[in-house]
């Protein structure tokens, strides 16, 4: 029988989810797998599609649903309750399980790239569900953070906190972007804060992948920052949903 997965989220064009599935489908001889895009205008349209969708095996699931979409789970693997954030969702017997990959694929790829030899104190943007998987990461990885938001109540700082006091980038030499500012098709935005402090000290993580870099990195680049994107983070999560699909 034909095995469904996919990906839900508001908009999910912009994603490359699905030609890493394709391919690997193709490359791995699965033929009766198929791996769909499923816009979804309210996170209560799960419903529907999942009655809908005969063979539907795993989910992924991404802008702005990764919170939200809890309420409409059987159960929640302990990390992804702990993080407060669901990427992946497995059908299993009848049940819907949520599970958190985002966290261990940044862990992973930021242990890679940042030098051993460093300490460092970060600045990430954001409070929304990656943004929740980084601080996890970070907590483990024994990186102490700060968190900034449009709405100073949700995070440490506000935008225009950062931008009155520059210690604040000049002292965080990792700065993780965790908005959707600056994707695709949005490629002219980026995060309100001053580039000009950032330096060749700083190492710059934007978790978009498309376009390949973003007005951020390239702000951070100019000044001598080592900036990264988020495409490595995505295959590594991906090999974790398909992990987890298959246990
Ligand atoms: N590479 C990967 O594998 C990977 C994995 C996960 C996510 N991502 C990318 O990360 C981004 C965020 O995804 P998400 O699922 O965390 O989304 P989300 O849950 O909607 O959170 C995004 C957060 O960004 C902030 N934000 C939203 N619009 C903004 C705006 N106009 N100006 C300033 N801040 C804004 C908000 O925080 P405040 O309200 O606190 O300001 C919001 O909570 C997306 O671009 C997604 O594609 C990539």
């Amino acid at each position: 029988m034909e095995k469904i997965f996919g990906l839900i989220g508001l908009t999910v064009s912009h994603s490359f989810s699905k030609s890493y599935f394709d391919e690997k489908f193709f490359r791995e001889g699965f033929r009766d797998y198929r791996y769909e895009l499923f816009p979804l205008k309210n996170i209560s349209d799960l419903e529907t599609l999942i009655k809908e969708t005969k063979g539907l095996t795993g989910l992924n699931v991404t802008i702005p649903y990764k919170e939200d979409v809890m309420k409409y789970l059987n159960e929640v693997d302990p990390a992804a309750q702990r993080i407060g954030a669901v990427n992946v969702i497995k059908f299993k017997e009848g049940k819907r399980i949520g599970f958190n990959t985002d966290s261990e694929a940044f862990r992973e790829t930021l242990e890679k790239w940042l030098p051993k030899d460093k300490t460092f104190q970060a600045l990430i943007l954001g409070t929304g569900g990656s943004s929740k998987a980084v601080q996890e990461a970070l907590k483990k990885l024994k990186i102490d953070f700060r968190v900034a938001s449009r709405d100073k109540a949700k995070g440490d700082y506000s935008y225009e906190d950062i931008n009155k006091n520059h210690e604040i980038i000049t002292s965080s030499h990792l700065i993780i972007n965790t908005t959707p500012l600056g994707m695709s098709p949005n490629n002219d935005s980026l995060p309100p804060i001053d580039y000009e402090h950032t330096t060749k000290d700083h190492y710059v993580y934007d978790l978009i992948y498309n376009p390949a870099r973003t007005l951020f990195l390239q702000k951070a680049e100019m000044r001598g920052a080592t900036i990264k994107n988020g495409l490595e983070m995505l295959h590594v999560q991906a090999e974790k949903s398909w992990q987890i699909w298959n246990n």
